[in-house]
């Protein structure tokens, strides 16, 4: 560049890095930075979603993520949190300039915000073409930080976090429409029903949830692991039904053909991220990973790759204790479902040979939330 071109070029656009494919967490983080060089009191960005389906609303994303969270991986119904509620319904941010006001008798998320030292909070409900989505949270250690003018400028960051969050939805529901499109179209769907793609999710979230603070795992990375876990598997369509339903035990011959599924899965998520130019969104590794990789055994005897321990990305680990779970007491074309009793004492028998031991023990202790999904999520056929 001549010096005189470069004149023109002095200024670096504050918020370049959004251009990036990162995780929706590092674009907030990165947001926040940039927010608190003129409004240096606000502490924390939150974002939880609404799920319209079960009513509840669940902890997304927060720009102090990998520090000490007040509520990271918490679900709660709505109607246990009326102010959040009446948020909903009138259409229109809350501004709480004290928290203090909440003091007495209100529901566990405020409590658990307030307990951070949290002292007001500036709420805006977030929507994509009309329709509520979630909550973004301004939160402040100090109490009436919130100005007429100063909540001007926050409504624009906040729409433009909003069109960050819509952006990762509606990349992440095309993935999901497009691979659930692929399965659809194959005889699959015959032998591996709604109900047990749903426990999968469900087994696999919980496990990722009693996990998350011991190994890091972020909320995002949860909401991630369960839409992501059903997937694993989509790679079956390219097996064919004389070994896919055969009634009986598979040859070596056979079993080599099955031991294929887990790249073909991999194969067609990348040919659904290529084709949907999603390439670029935060967590594709997770889906990936997950796929290829939910065979692979702690001691190395696994498939694909022969990876060992965690050479095996945690998703991929969860996912295959998920897996194996419900294959143990589900009806399979080769085999009859086991109770749940006899596939516990199967997973702690494979803990640390093909399973991981801290998967296993986290479904372990969770029998109560087992039955739960197996409760509400049984299979249709009367077996
Ligand atoms: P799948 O039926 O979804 O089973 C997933 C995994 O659950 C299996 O991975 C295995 O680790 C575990 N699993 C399922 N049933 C049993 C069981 O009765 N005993 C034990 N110890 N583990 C069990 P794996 O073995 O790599 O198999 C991958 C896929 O290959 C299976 O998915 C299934 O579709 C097919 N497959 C495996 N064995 C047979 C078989 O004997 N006959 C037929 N027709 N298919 C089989
Ligand atoms: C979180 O801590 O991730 C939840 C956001 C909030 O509800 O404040
Ligand atoms: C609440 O009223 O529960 C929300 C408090 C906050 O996160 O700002
Ligand atoms: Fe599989
Ligand atoms: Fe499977």
């Amino acid at each position: 560049m001549s010096q005189k071109e470069e004149d023109l070029f002095t200024h670096q656009d504050t918020l370049a890095q959004l251009h990036e494919s990162l995780p929706l967490s590092d674009k907030l983080r990165f947001l926040h930075q940039t927010i608190r060089d003129d409004f240096s009191f606000i502490d924390r960005l939150a974002i939880a979603l609404f799920d319209e389906a079960t009513d509840t609303l669940k902890t997304y994303t927060h720009s102090t993520e990998g520090d000490d969270s007040p509520i990271a991986a918490y679900e709660t119904p709505l109607g246990a949190a009326p102010s959040l509620r009446a948020i909903m319904q009138h259409r229109r941010p809350r501004l709480v300039q004290d928290l203090n006001i909440f003091a007495k008798g209100t529901h566990e998320h405020t409590k658990r915000v307030a307990a951070k030292g949290y002292r007001a909070s500036y709420t805006m409900p977030l929507y994509q073409s009309g329709t509520f989505i979630g909550f973004l949270f301004f939160n402040s250690l100090q109490p009436h930080p919130f100005g007429p003018k100063t909540l001007r400028q926050i409504d624009i960051y906040g729409h433009l976090i909003s069109l960050m969050v819509i952006n990762e939805l509606t990349a992440i529901r095309t993935l999901m429409a497009a691979v659930q499109a692929a399965r659809n179209m194959t005889h699959y769907r015959d032998i591996e029903t709604g109900s047990h793609i749903d426990r999968t999710a469900h087994y696999a979230r919980l496990i990722a949830r009693e996990l998350a603070p011991s190994y890091n795992i972020s909320d995002e990375q949860i909401e991630h692991i369960f839409l992501f876990s059903p997937l694993h598997d989509v790679g079956k369509i390219g097996i064919p039904d004389n070994i896919l339903r055969k009634p009986g035990k598979l040859n070596d011959e056979e079993f080599k053909i099955m031991k294929t599924h887990p790249e073909k899965s991999r194969e067609i998520i990348d040919a659904v991220l290529k084709d949907f130019s999603l390439g670029t969104f935060g967590h594709v590794n997770i889906m990936r990973n997950i796929a290829e990789f939910h065979h692979e055994a702690i001691d190395g005897s696994g498939y694909p790759r022969g990876l060992k321990g965690d050479e095996i990305p945690i998703e991929s680990r969860i996912s295959a204790v998920a897996d194996v779970f419900d294959a143990l007491t589900s009806r399979r074309a080769y085999k009859a479902p086991w109770s749940n009793d006899e596939a516990f004492a199967m997973l702690q028998r494979l803990a640390d040979t093909k399973l991981d031991r801290d998967c296993v023990d986290a479904m372990l202790k969770n029998t109560d939330k087992i039955l739960e999904i197996q409760q509400r999520f049984r299979d249709e056929e009367a077996i």
